[in-house]
């Protein structure tokens, strides 16, 4: 059967370069596994509970340093977020400079702006207090200022000579698992396009999952970003190149995401599920650093760069379409998953990998549900498909070691679908209105 289906697709009109295509990016994702291995990445120190803030302030003076540069963004400033970092370094007569210029997909800019103003306040260290956009810039910071060079000059693989300036992180949500990973994301002031440092120098120090921190983070982003981490932690799983390592900690996730996630989303000020949900997102992250991601990720990306979806909010609209199509590929790997995280339904004879899978795809698709993320995606437009499966197949290629590789059809197909759900939520709105 699978042979069948191998050489339908070498007959159908992409076949023959997707013959090609595969060739390619098995190869890569070999060397991927290599580099995984052979580099050496560090952990963060990690402190959790509610005073995770301050023993990370603690660490950083205790390391010498006097002068820090807090990283942040101005909708944090308003909460009064950075509050609690900044008044214990008050309370220990550290001095600090607070910049609070970072916005969404961070772009040269505003790191050089970063930059400038940290070297001006001649600051020792930084703190990033926010999300994957402030902790991504942070770290871009740290590096340039460490290296003495611009932002741009640490694009690529391994560009560092020098480590970064001393950066602890203090994640605002739970998602990205940036203060655990080894890559920043950099968009371009102009065409908005992403360029990625990749360096084990860029790892933090040390990272603080202060569930109270993390309790004003609103329902529906508490959702996106949540969705975020399970996919961080499935892609992981099913990848090419998991380990017993990345396994443990994609296993751990994906556990703490399905239990904890609809418990922070109902209640925000719920502590306990907002500390086991800080901690998923950063064993996601260790997870899918060394495993690497999939095609979620890869059509998401496009999503967001097309329709400007929210990256968790993409993930969650296309993650059950690709868990469909890598069924028969990893249903033993997803079985064993449902095994080890206890997700088999009360009740449910334990059967056949088939029968498990499936009813884990259901779980998840329930998740989803539960917690109403908005399938929508205004202004998809089917004359863009070509090029969304085009640049999601070498992202995929580039970057990524899935169990099964899709064809550009296969890709469109799910964004057909993706459509179809989408075109329906609309009809629905439109005529809930006319009711109204
Ligand atoms: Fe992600």
């Amino acid at each position: 059967m699978k042979k069948q289906k191998s050489i339908a697709k070498l007959m159908s009109t992409d076949g023959l370069q997707h013959a090609g295509y595969l060739a390619v990016a098995k190869t890569r994702a070999k060397v991927l596994k290599v580099f995984s291995h052979v580099i050496p990445i560090r952990r963060p120190m990690l402190f959790v509970g509610e005073t995770s803030c301050e023993a990370l302030c603690d660490m950083l003076i205790s390391e010498g340093n006097t002068n820090v540069f807090i990283v942040t963004d101005s909708v944090l400033t308003k909460l009064g977020i950075p509050a609690k970092v900044t008044d214990y370094l008050d309370a220990k007569n550290i001095s600090y400079k607070l910049y609070d210029g970072v916005t969404p997909d961070p772009t040269f800019k505003v790191i050089e702006e970063g930059l400038r103003q940290s070297l001006e306040a001649e600051c020792d260290s930084i703190i990033a207090i926010g999300g994957g956009s402030v902790i991504d810039a942070a770290k871009m910071i740290a590096m340039s200022q460490g290296n003495d060079c611009q932002p741009k000059k640490l694009i690529g693989i391994l560009k560092a000579r020098k480590p970064s300036v001393p950066l602890y992180c203090v994640p605002t949500t739970a998602g990205t698992g940036s203060e655990a990973t080894l890559g920043a994301v950099v968009s371009d002031d102009t065409t908005h396009q992403k360029s990625l440092s990749i360096d084990p120098r860029i790892v933090p120090l040390a990272a603080a999952i202060d569930p109270v921190i993390m309790k004003g983070m609103p329902a529906h982003i508490t959702a996106d970003t949540g969705i975020d981490v399970l996919t961080h932690a499935l892609e992981a799983w099913m990848s090419a190149n998991a380990s017993v390592e990345t396994d443990y900690y994609a296993a751990s996730a994906v556990k703490s995401v399905m239990h904890y996630l609809p418990l922070a989303y109902k209640d925000g000020s719920d502590l306990k599920a907002r500390e086991e949900m800080g901690i998923a997102a950063h064993y996601g992250g260790i997870a899918f650093n060394k495993a690497g991601l999939g095609y979620v990720h890869a059509i998401a990306h496009q999503l967001g760069a097309y329709y400007s979806i929210p990256h968790g909010r993409a993930n969650a609209i296309v993650l059950p379409y690709v868990l469909d199509v890598n069924r028969d590929a990893s249903k033993k790997r997803l079985a064993s998953l449902a095994k080890k995280t206890g997700m088999i339904k009360e009740g449910q004879t334990i059967g056949s990998d088939s029968n498990i899978t499936d009813n884990f795809i259901t779980q998840v698709r329930d998740l989803i549900k539960t917690l109403n993320i908005n399938p929508t995606v205004k202004g998809m437009k089917t004359s863009d498909f070509d090029s969304i499966a085009k640049a999601a197949a070498k992202e995929v290629s580039d970057t990524y070691a899935v169990p099964t590789y899709l064809s550009a059809s296969e890709i469109k197909e799910i964004l057909m679908k993706i459509k179809q759900v989408s075109d329906e939520q609309v009809d629905q709105a439109k005529n809930s209105d006319k009711v109204a």
